[in-house]
């Protein structure tokens, strides 16, 4: 995302990070490395429960804006998305051809697909990661501003061609790109980080007044889900609606079913902002508001204020620095356990509990991807399927 601070007062500058729970940091590190290609840019532990990790998968030095990271809570149940949850996360890809390499490259993996769909914004692919976290990638073209200018959104009925029951499944279900794919070429990078991030509301009027009204983001889409037809859903981002800065939500009724926290599910999203000064200023704002505004926490790599969204989704507002590389160098981010200083006492305790966790080298091609889809439960299936076959 870009960090350049628009002059003003002090906004959100984009997304800054997800955390998402996962049942095992190995699976979980294989898969979003050896196949998706992002770097391991930290590996310490869950600061406030420090005998689990908490990994994070970034650019090469964990840039705001492309870091995803993981609770590991080993037992835990199965999560569900639901109002109050997150639905899904988007990475961004530069355009329909190395997305359209993306669902070859997947699919011949054992992946399920779904798409490429048309956004009518950008245009995307579905699929599931080891622990069924649904994610996206999503094309950073045409973009949002296309049918009109953020400062005057309308609520917009997709194009009918667009949605489902008017779109072609089959034709789509069938396109791919025409040549297997085994390695990720620059043109399919996922290193510019996030899309979008979506997540459940059971009233968008009243998202947006907080995400616009208390916080200041523009509210840069209203639209309808083009899965299910007549569904308010709308986006918030940045003024210029780019790629990264882009939060939306998906109405659902007030009595459809709340999210559970567990594996395979959101655990909060964060937003950017420039410094203490401006995290400051929110924190005064979400207090104004009577909103819940935690402390200061020190997190090393950046510091972080937790309030909730109208339906009870943490959200944090975390700040830009002091970033990844301000305790190891970047050619070495991310290989060995990282612990905050008032836990270094406590190393060998806290090692001893982890279980080890074997990495993939940096950089990552992908061109050896095996491990990274062998326990995926679609590749798994697929396996038993092949012994099935062969003992019959
Ligand atoms: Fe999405
Ligand atoms: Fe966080």
């Amino acid at each position: 995302m870009t960090n350049t601070r628009t002059a003003g007062p002090a906004g959100i500058l984009g997304l800054h990070h997800i955390t998402l729970v996962a049942s095992s940091a190995q699976r979980t590190a294989d898969f979003y490395t050896r196949v998706l290609g992002l770097r391991l840019v930290k590996t310490t532990v869950n600061f406030d429960d420090p005998g689990s990790y908490h990994l994070y998968f970034a650019d090469e030095r964990g840039s705001a804006g492309t870091v995803i990271t993981f609770f590991e809570w080993p037992g835990a149940p199965r999560g569900r998305p639901g109002i109050g949850g997150t639905h899904h996360v988007a990475l961004r890809v530069r355009d329909r051809e190395g997305m359209l390499r993306w669902k070859r490259r997947l699919t011949d993996l054992g992946l399920r697909i779904i798409g490429p769909y048309d956004r009518h914004y950008f245009t995307s692919i579905y699929f599931r990661d080891p622990d069924g976290v649904v994610l996206e990638i999503a094309t950073d073209g045409p973009g949002m501003l296309i049918d009109e200018p953020t400062e005057t959104v309308a609520q917009r009925a997709p194009p009918p061609a667009l949605v489902r029951g008017g779109r072609d499944e089959d034709a789509i279900a069938a396109l791919t790109w025409p040549e297997p794919v085994s390695r990720i070429d620059p043109a399919m990078s996922l290193l510019g980080g996030m899309h979008h991030i979506t997540a459940m509301s059971s009233n968008v009027d009243r998202t947006d007044e907080f995400l616009r009204g208390v916080l200041g983001m523009s509210l840069v889409k209203r639209t309808e889900n083009f899965d299910d037809p007549g569904k308010r859903h709308w986006s918030w981002g940045a003024a210029d609606a780019r790629p990264g800065s882009l939060i939306t939500y998906l109405e659902r009724d007030a009595t459809d079913r709340r999210a559970s926290m567990g594996t395979g599910q959101g655990h909060h999203y964060a937003l950017a902002v420039a410094d203490d000064v401006s995290q400051a200023e929110f924190r005064d704002r979400l207090l104004s508001a009577g909103l819940p505004a935690s402390p200061v926490m020190d997190r090393v790599y950046f510091r972080s204020v937790y309030t909730r969204d109208p339906d009870g989704h943490i959200v944090e507002l975390a700040t830009m620095g002091p970033g990844f590389l301000v305790d190891e160098p970047a050619e070495t981010t991310g290989d060995t356990l990282r612990l905050p200083p008032w836990l270094e006492a406590h190393r060998d305790d806290i090692s001893e509990r982890l279980t080890g966790l074997e990495r993939s080298g940096w950089p990552n091609d992908g061109s050896n991807p095996e491990r990274g889809v062998m326990s995926h439960p679609r590749a798994a299936l697929h396996a038993s399927d092949e012994a099935a076959g062969a003992a019959s």
